[in-house]
């Protein structure tokens, strides 16, 4: 496909690091816009991609940066409030003041990072209720092809959810890991995967207006998950689920300590199976990699190769 000038919001984490990487590896024009640029010196992806300093909530600033600007694509997301970083700021807020934008700039296409189970008619978790909120609002704008993105818990080099537990094992004087939600099943996606969608997305207009759900090729519950990342890090470690009463009263408690390890929102979002109704990847002509393909190599034994997925050798089928 032709080269594209793309914007990035939010691109500077996790997710962001791969897809910025894959875009640019493409040949298109790419930059992140970030509030903070002195966090991210190390991010540098080689010429055809641009660190921009920029308030992505000033829609007045955001507009000449969107100009002449052939897509945009949000990745913008909290799993934890703190301070002034709330989720109906970051996950609808945001959203309005990037389509208006959008809309006053003439950029005529969105690709926006939503999460399954995403549902303004969540009651009580406040982050699938907020997602779910900011993905209607994109979709409902008038002027843009919208195609959103709704994945299970993504996994990769540099991920959070992998990392997270193999941290806490580590912490745990006793060889027993008292868990939350224990039972709650997850489809996990490879972030490279999660990056091939997007360039799916980019290079077929004809998804626009899609809500894309992006599972893995396996389903585990979250005790399976964290006795996998033991095993991987080396870790004799049985794990224990907690009595519902007591997982919620740990959302509590927890969400008071510094870095919020677990929080009562998270507790709600677990109550849902993080799995998913129809599977992409067909369509794509795309096999998901499996989290035994990838985890090893950066978590476990093998992870001093770990490095950035080379996904120009990457086969992929033709659709
Ligand atoms: N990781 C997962 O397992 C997972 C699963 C489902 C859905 N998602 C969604 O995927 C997206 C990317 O996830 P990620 O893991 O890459 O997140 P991440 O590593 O935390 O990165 C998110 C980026 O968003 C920007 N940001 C954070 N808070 C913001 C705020 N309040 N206002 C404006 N910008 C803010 C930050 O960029 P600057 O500081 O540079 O501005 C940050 O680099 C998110 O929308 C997330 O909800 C992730």
């Amino acid at each position: 496909m032709s080269v594209q000038r793309i914007i990035v919001i939010g691109g500077t984490g996790f997710v962001g690091g791969h897809l910025v990487h894959r875009l640019a590896a493409l040949g298109h024009q790419v930059s992140v816009l970030t509030r903070r640029p002195e966090r991210h010196r190390q991010y540098r992806i080689g010429a055809k991609v641009q660190l921009i300093q920029a308030n992505p909530y000033d829609t007045e600033q955001l507009v000449p940066l969107l100009a002449d600007c052939d897509c945009v694509i949000n990745l913008v997301g909290l799993l934890n409030e703190s301070g002034g970083n709330s989720f109906s700021r970051a996950h609808v807020e945001l959203p309005r003041c990037l389509v208006k934008a959008m809309r006053e700039a003439g950029v005529p296409r969105l690709l926006h990072m939503s999460a399954l189970n995403a549902d303004v008619n969540e009651s009580r978790g406040r982050y699938l209720k907020t997602k779910g909120e900011g993905e209607n609002l994109v979709h409902q704008s008038p002027g843009i092809e919208v195609t959103s993105f709704r994945p299970s818990v993504i996994f990769g080099p540099g991920d959070s959810f992998f990392r997270r537990f193999a941290g806490l094992l580590k912490l745990m004087p006793l060889p027993v890991f008292p868990l939350a939600c224990a039972d709650a099943r997850f489809a996990p996606v490879y972030v490279g995967d999660v990056a091939e969608a997007f360039v799916y997305a980019l290079e077929h207009p004809a998804t626009s207006g899609q809500r894309l759900e992006l599972c893995g090729p396996e389903q585990y519950t979250l005790a399976q998950l964290v006795e996998y990342t033991a095993r991987l890090i080396g870790r004799h470690t049985r794990v224990v689920g907690l009595p519902d009463i007591i997982a919620r009263a740990q959302g509590r408690i927890m969400s008071l300590l510094p870095g919020q390890p677990f929080t009562l929102d998270n507790y709600y979002s677990l109550k849902k199976d993080s799995v998913c109704s129809q599977p992409v990847w067909p369509k794509m002509g795309l096999q998901p990699r499996s989290v035994e393909a990838v985890v090893p190599q950066y978590l476990g034994s093998a992870s001093s190769r770990a490095r950035y997925y080379d996904y120009r050798s990457r086969a992929r089928r033709s659709p």
